[in-house]
C-alpha cells in the first residue's frame, strides 16, 4: 500500500481542491467517478476471484480480503466473472491445453450472488455487484436477486462502447464502471490500433487542449460511466485525474461513440466454451 499512498499523496499536493464528482450508487452511497484500477493496490472495491464462487467460499474469501487489507468492511464488492472455476489456491487452473479448469459440478452465479449477498447482511460489505456480466445476465441478478446489483465493471473505451448495456443499466438504477478506459496502449491487443492515437480523438484532444487520455476519460464520465484508468506512473495518475475542468460537446461525444469497433481487450478465451461465457452475448 505504501506505493498507493505516495500516489495519493502526490496527487493531493498537485490538486488540492480537486473534488470528485461522484455517482449514487442504489445503497446510496456516492462513488467518486475517477478510481485507481480494481485488483491488487486499489481502494474502496475488491472482487470475488473465479476460484471463490462456491458457496462455501465467498464468506471466507471476502474475510481473507478484507484481513489482508486491513479493514473491517468493504464499500463493494464484485463478482469478477460470471464463469466458476475449479476450487481451490491455484490463482489460473489450466488443464495441459491452457483451458481454465472449470468448476465441477458448475457453480452458476446465482448461487454466488446468494453468498454475496450474506456479505451485506453481514455487514462484511456495503454493497455488492458484478463485473463482466453482459446484458442478459445483469438482467437476471436484476431479477432473481434479493439485493441488487449496484454495480457492473466492464471493459470500455471508444471503440468498445457499450451502448445497449448502459441504456439497460440505467434504467435498473446500476453503475457502469469502465476498466481499461484508455484501450491498454502500449499491448498489441487491439491489433496495434489504440483509442488514443484515433485522428479523431487526437483532434478532439487538440480542441480542448487535453490529452487524448483525458478526452477518452472525460467522455465516459460525461456519460455517467466510472473509470478506472491503470497507471504505475505519478504524472500519468495525474494527468488521467484532470478531466473535471473541460466540457465535450455534444457532437463531441457523439464523435467519439461512434468509433465503436465491438474491440475487446480482455476476453477470457480460457474459458469461452461454458455457456456462461459472457463475450457471445450483448454489451
Ligand atoms: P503506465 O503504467 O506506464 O502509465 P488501461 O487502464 O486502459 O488498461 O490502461 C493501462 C495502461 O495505460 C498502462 O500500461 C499505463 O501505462 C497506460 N496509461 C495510463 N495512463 C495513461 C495516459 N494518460 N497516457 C498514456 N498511457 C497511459
Amino acid at each position: 500500500m505504501t506505493r498507493l499512498t505516495n500516489l495519493l499523496r502526490h496527487i493531493s499536493r498537485h490538486a488540492p481542491n480537486m473534488a470528485l464528482p461522484a455517482a449514487t450508487l442504489r445503497t446510496g452511497a456516492r462513488m467518486p467517478l475517477l478510481g485507481l484500477g480494481t485488483g491488487p493496490g486499489s481502494v474502496g472495491t475488491w472482487q470475488l476471484w473465479n476460484t471463490r464462487h462456491h458457496p462455501d467460499d465467498v464468506l471466507p474469501a471476502c474475510q481473507r480480503s478484507l484481513t489482508d487489507l486491513g479493514l473491517d468492511y468493504l464499500d463493494l464488492y464484485l463478482m469478477h466473472f460470471p464463469v466458476a472455476w475449479t476450487r481451490g489456491d491455484v490463482y489460473y487452473p489450466k488443464d495441459e491445453n491452457g483451458r481454465a479448469v472449470l468448476a465441477t459440478p458448475d457453480v452458476p452465479f446465482m448461487d454466488t450472488w446468494k453468498s454475496m449477498e450474506k456479505l451485506v447482511d453481514a455487514g462484511l460489505v456495503k454493497a455488492i455487484g458484478v463485473s463482466n456480466f453482459n446484458i442478459s445476465q445483469m438482467e437476471e441478478v436484476l431479477t432473481n436477486g434479493r439485493i441488487k446489483p449496484a454495480v457492473n465493471q466492464v471493459e470500455s473505451h471508444p471503440y468498445l462502447v457499450c451502448s445497449k448495456l448502459l441504456k439497460c443499466a440505467a434504467d435498473n438504477n446500476v453503475i457502469i464502471t469502465a476498466f481499461s478506459p484508455l484501450g491498454r496502449p502500449g499491448e498489441e491487443s487491439l491489433h496495434g490500433v489504440s483509442p488514443l492515437k484515433d485522428p479523431k480523438v487526437v483532434s478532439i484532444a487538440e480542441k480542448h487542449k487535453k490529452t487524448p487520455a483525458q478526452v477518452c476519460l472525460r467522455w465516459q464520465v460525461q456519460r455517467g460511466v466510472v473509470v478506472v484508468p491503470k497507471s504505475t506512473s505519478p504524472a500519468r495518475i495525474l494527468e488521467n485525474s484532470q478531466i473535471f475542468d473541460f466540457q465535450l460537446s455534444t457532437e463531441d461525444m457523439e464523435t467519439i461513440s461512434g468509433l465503436n469497433k465491438d474491440a475487446r481487450i480482455v476476453k477470457f478465451g480460457m474459458c469461452d466454451d461454458h455457456p456462461q461465457w459472457p463475450f457471445n452475448g450483448e454489451f
